[in-house]
């Protein structure tokens, strides 16, 4: 460690070489999404802290111990978005994207903020990627929705990864379930603050950590065995709607999702490489929350992905493309009164498409070609007294260490041909 400053504990943090892993992690969820007709939604990471009190809901730990809240200079209270479904309904209620054609389809990347015990997988500060399908109620909606999360993680090249669905059903299938819920929970001593915590959401008891809270609620009754016949052909239909796009999947009735707005389809990803923090991302359907932050009474669908979970995942399986961080060539101009020829060339070959690299300084020769060798650049091309005058330089493959002579006013049409045959090789 080095340095007088640290960055606060439990933050990810991504500086080069591993920030290429980020950002094409971010590029490859995305796409999906994109082809799917999910459009950029940009949202502020600070939000009032009555939308997630009331959103997420009081009950979780989210809310009751994880969020970042603090007040403002105006005295407001303000937290640091601990989600993004909360935020995204905020909008969309706010703004009136709900007017127009429905479903209303969103993608969002970003920061996110949960005061938890750091430890692998697990920060204060992380990132998610998300989408939200707002406005409709339909099986191929839930389909889509989890078919872009999983087409994303197998674009990455991940497989050791299970998608894991269940159902919450209708509001009539919860209330019934609830009922023999808490008869069955009044029968556990619980002390006073989970007591509180089961009045508001008795599901949450599923998710208790504690050995003895865990014994009790292996024999309670499953939401699950509760679906009426409507929630029941729901989860039918959406199951099919998996399987016509060969999209494998097992029940999970035991599921617990730690936020308090699911209703319907629920689902997580889990990945078996990760030790503890195994979930890679999860989502659900939300039948009331829009009502509930004071807009029309949608339903929505959506996810969120843990881009460092999945960093994680991939290095797991040892599938991080070695070649992240690619460059065309690297110019070297051989002495001072030549940088100005080779910065011109650079610049008129980065506007034809090609990545350049340049060496700068008073580097010698030997310097520079290090320099290029590192840079892992494929191509190598000195520029100096000689290659003026006659008006060709040696291309130097970096990798064979092999050089052709090209003719510097033919160069982007060479290097063009060069790099799509080392594509091949
Ligand atoms: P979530 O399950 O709380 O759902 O989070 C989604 C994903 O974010 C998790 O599966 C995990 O990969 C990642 N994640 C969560 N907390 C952390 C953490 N402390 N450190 C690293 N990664 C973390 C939601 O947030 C919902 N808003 C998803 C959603 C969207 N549901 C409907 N629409």
């Amino acid at each position: 460690m080095s340095g007088r400053y640290q960055a606060p504990k439990g933050v990810s943090e991504y500086f080069p070489p591993r920030s290429n892993i980020f950002a094409f992690v971010g590029q490859k969820l995305t796409a999906p999404a994109l082809a799917a007709g999910y459009e950029l939604i940009e949202l502020p990471i600070f939000e009032d802290t009555e939308l997630f009190t009331r959103g997420v809901g009081e009950s979780t730990d989210v809310v009751s111990k994880e969020m970042y809240t603090f007040e403002d200079r105006g005295g407001r209270s303000i937290t640091l978005r601990p989600e993004g479904t909360a935020g995204v309904m905020r909008a969309v209620i706010e703004h009136n994207l709900d007017r127009g054609q429905l479903p209303v389809k969103l993608h969002y990347r970003g920061p996110f903020f949960r005061a938890e015990r750091p430890q692998a997988g697990r920060y204060r500060q992380f990132y998610q990627f998300g989408v939200e399908a707002i406005g409709l109620n339909d099986p191929f909606i839930d389909a889509e929705v989890i078919g872009i999360a999983y087409q994303g993680f197998k674009s990455l090249g991940l497989n050791n990864f299970k998608l894991e669905i269940t159902s919450l059903g209708d509001s009539d299938s919860r209330a019934a379930h609830r009922t023999d819920l808490v008869k069955y929970i009044s029968g556990l001593k619980l002390d006073e603050e989970t007591k509180v915590r089961a009045e508001k959401n008795p599901l949450r008891l599923f998710d208790d950590k504690r050995a003895e809270v865990k014994a009790f609620m292996k024999d309670a009754p499953l939401l699950l065995d509760y679906l009426n016949a409507e929630s029941q052909e729901n989860f039918a239909n959406v199951q099919s709607a998996l399987q016509s796009i060969d999209i494998p999947f097992e029940i999970n009735p035991h599921m617990v999702r730690g936020l308090d707005y699911y209703t319907g389809t629920t689902f997580e990803f889990v990945h078996s490489g990760l030790g503890a923090q195994s979930g890679i991302g999860g989502g659900g359907r939300y039948d009331g929350l829009m009502q509930t932050l004071g807009g029309q009474d949608l339903s929505g669908i959506g996810f969120g992905l843990g881009i460092d979970r999945v960093i994680l995942a991939m290095e797991a399986e040892g599938v991080v493309p070695s070649d992240l961080k690619y460059i065309d060539l690297y110019v070297i101009p051989l002495g001072a009164s030549f940088r100005t020829a080779a910065f011109e060339m650079v610049n008129r070959l980065r506007q034809h498409g090609f990545v350049v690299e340049q060496s700068f300084g008073d580097r010698g020769l030997k310097g520079a070609m290090k320099a290029a060798d590192k840079s892992g650049a494929r191509f190598s091309l000195v520029l100096g007294e000689a290659e003026i005058s006659s008006g060709s330089a040696e291309l130097k493959d970096m990798s064979s260490g092999e050089s052709v002579s090209v003719t510097l006013s033919a160069l982007a049409s060479t290097l063009a041909e060069k790099v799509k045959a080392s594509n091949k090789a």
